[in-house]
């Protein structure tokens, strides 16, 4: 069944932007909203409370949404990267991490869980990470985005029970879509095997077929791009 009215949140991104195009393409209207977006409707910085609780007013002016997405990302930026070693750890960098990969989607979910239609299946997705998994964490490093990430994975367990109370059809899931060539993987992409590296085209459409596999029933749990779950 297609989606109807999709909401993408970083649809600037190299995932997002795939992801909005794919649903336009099986015939979902999809509104887009990101932080580079250059008409003020459209504009939403995670770092920015009052510019999510508008784009939320806005949304709901419209139809309501039966899928949410939240494709915003942060892993490097101007020469700062993940940690290879404790020693590089900074408080900045940790709170970057947080704030775009936790707190922002949290903040999201707080505005735009209100809008998901109530009559019919409906759900909110929020792209996560193979690497916030606690349990499958065998390699270290990347602290601020493991733990931002992991952070994320409880926000939306969290969510998801309330959500139940609220709204019966509707669910609240992470996703984590495979190692995917956008800006920010491009650093390191080199240690990727032969044949792991999805386009961003491949991963949206993975992405999507989990996501027609999802209901009530879903609700809080972590998904891979193959459908497989991922313990916390
Ligand atoms: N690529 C991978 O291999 C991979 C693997 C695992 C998980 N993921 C996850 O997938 C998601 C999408 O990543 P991607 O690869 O598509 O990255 P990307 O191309 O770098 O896109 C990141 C997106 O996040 C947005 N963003 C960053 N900070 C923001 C803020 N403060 N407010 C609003 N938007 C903000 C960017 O907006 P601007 O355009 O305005 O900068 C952009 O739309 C991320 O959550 C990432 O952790 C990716």
């Amino acid at each position: 069944m297609t989606w109807q009215h999709a909401v993408v949140i970083g649809a600037s991104g190299g995932i997002g932007k795939a992801l909005a195009d794919e649903l336009e393409q099986r015939g979902t209207e999809v509104v887009r909203l990101s932080r580079s977006a250059e008409d003020a409707e459209s504009h939403i910085d995670l770092q920015d409370e009052a510019s999510i609780e508008a784009a939320a007013a806005w949304v709901a002016k419209g139809k309501a949404p039966d899928l949410i997405l939240v494709a915003t990302g942060y892993l490097h930026e101007q020469g700062e990267g993940p940690e290879k070693d404790w020693r590089q750890l900074s408080a900045d960098h940790l709170a970057r991490n947080f704030a775009i990969n936790a707190t922002g989607p949290a903040l999201v979910a707080k505005h735009f869980l209100p809008l998901l239609r109530d009559d019919g299946r409906a759900g909110l997705a929020a792209l996560s990470a193979r690497v916030g998994s606690i349990s499958d964490n065998r390699l270290g490093g990347w602290y601020g985005y493991r733990a931002s990430k992991a952070a994320l994975n409880m926000l939306i367990r969290t969510f998801s029970i309330e959500l139940k109370r609220k709204k019966k059809n509707a669910f609240c899931i992470a996703l984590h879509p495979g190692t995917v060539d956008t800006a920010l993987s491009d650093p390191f992409q080199k240690n990727v095997p032969e044949g792991k590296l999805f386009s961003r085209e491949h991963s949206a459409k993975k992405l999507l077929e989990v996501l027609e596999g999802c209901d009530a029933d879903s609700t809080g749990r972590i998904f891979a791009w193959d459908g497989t779950e991922i313990a916390p």
